[in-house]
């Protein structure tokens, strides 16, 4: 069967307003406090991507119930030890935060995953549960199998020498077990959903921007809509931004602060961005967000703000291809570890959108306008790439082919149909 799917999208500008899938970030934590919690559960919104299946998966191997919006849980002190390893598929989110939870539970678990994620680094989870004393080993190449002997664990001091929000709500859930608190820190720009969360359910309390203090104990059941995934609704937003005249509302997104990087890259750039701001989820902000699109110019991205943007800038490089003048994105190496190799898939995407590219050792260059006859991206078994070869011919002016397109059901299966669908 041939994976290919070729995008050839109006060139006059649109008018949409588009429901989104529920944030796959917050699905992940929502799924597995759940199931740590000891009841009845309602998430509502969860997306229907490979990602979050996957997770819901892996709870049910533990013995948690339910179906659709229902989470049934006998709370983490009576998880059951699941027969097999436990299998993550493409979800590095599921790996890294089950291991954390695992780490206190009275389970032992192996965690393996699809090609892309048995690469992908589990040091910078292994090495920070230890310190809470947690039993947990990878590969000696620091990669998945992960597997973890449940155990009691103690409070500690964790200091994280990376912006990881993966790795953060690791250890906080494995310090939701222990003994007593723990002291979490790291630099800046992450996305502090967990944080926020657990504050929200007396489960900690934030101290300045970037440490956290968990109070150990349990979580009560959730019940909760999830707001829309800001990194699913960049997609969309960069076709409107692309197009001048286009307009696009888009209510009820996550407005995280660490996941607002993109449209402060919109604005910069030259599209028009309102946010209206809506009723917060478990303390965590949510807006109705309008872009409107303008002809754009390349920029410098750089710092807290390449974090606050990290899973959109493969579509940053598409935006600078469109752009008049250079964008420069820096202090990006962690794209090198991510589904794929972003820093190469990002080059590779700027130039099926019509620009020039090349790689630097932490992020890329881009200048834009250049050629347009149709051409072919691979979307290199990463969602995100196969999403942004969409839209990199809204930046071309022509058709571009994305091979391996149905790499982006890992985060939203309807996505193509939701695109071509802006114009009708
Ligand atoms: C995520 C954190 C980010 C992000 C990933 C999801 C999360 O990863 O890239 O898609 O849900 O915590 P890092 O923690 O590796 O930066």
């Amino acid at each position: 069967m041939s994976d290919v799917r070729t995008f050839s999208l109006p060139s006059r500008p649109f008018q949409a307003e588009v429901e989104l899938p529920g944030d796959k970030s917050l699905g992940h934590r929502a799924l597995i406090l759940a199931a740590m919690a000891d009841g009845d559960s309602v998430v509502a919104g969860l997306s229907s991507g490979a990602d979050i299946a996957a997770t819901r998966r892996a709870i049910a191997a533990l013995g948690v119930g339910g179906a659709g919006d229902a989470i049934v849980s006998p709370g983490i002190d009576a998880w059951t030890a699941p027969r097999a390893p436990l299998d993550c598929g493409n979800s590095g989110t599921t790996v890294r935060l089950l291991a954390g939870a695992l780490a206190g539970s009275p389970v032992s678990a192996t965690l393996v995953g699809d090609d892309s994620l048995m690469r992908r680094p589990m040091a910078r989870i292994v090495e920070p549960l230890r310190l809470l004393g947690a039993d947990v080993s990878a590969s000696p190449a620091g990669t998945p199998p992960i597997v973890v002997v449940g155990r009691p664990l103690h409070g500690a001091r964790v200091a994280l020498a990376i912006s990881s929000a993966q790795v953060r709500t690791s250890v906080a859930l494995a310090a939701l077990s222990a003994d007593g608190p723990t002291r979490l820190s790291s630099p800046p720009g992450f996305r502090d959903h967990t944080e926020r969360w657990l504050a929200h359910l007396g489960r900690g309390r934030a101290e300045g921007e970037a440490t956290f203090i968990v109070e150990p104990g349990p979580v009560p059941p959730l019940d909760l809509q999830l707001p829309g995934d800001p990194s699913s609704a960049a997609f969309l937003w960069a076709a409107a931004a692309i197009r001048p005249g286009s307009r696009l509302v888009t209510p009820g997104v996550s407005m995280n602060p660490g996941r607002t990087g993109f449209l402060d890259i919109l604005d910069r750039m030259g599209a028009t961005v309102e946010v209206e701001n809506g009723e917060p989820v478990m303390g965590d902000p949510v807006g109705t967000v309008t872009v409107t699109g303008a002809a754009l110019q390349g920029i410098l991205i750089e710092g807290a703000l390449t974090v606050r943007a990290l899973d959109e800038l493969p579509l940053v490089a598409v935006l600078a291809a469109a752009a008049d003048g250079e964008t420069v994105v820096d202090g990006a190496s962690e794209l090198r570890v991510k589904e794929s190799d972003r820093i190469e898939s990002s080059v590779a995407l700027a130039r099926a959108a019509g620009g020039r590219a090349r790689a630097t050792p932490e992020g890329f260059i881009v200048s834009g306008k250049d050629a347009a006859a149709p051409t072919t991206v691979d979307a290199r078994a990463d969602h995100r790439v196969a999403m942004a070869g969409a839209v990199a011919s809204l930046a071309r002016g022509s058709s571009v082919s994305v091979a391996g397109f149905s790499a982006a059901a890992v985060s939203w299966p309807e996505f193509a149909e939701v695109l071509e669908g802006l114009w009708s």
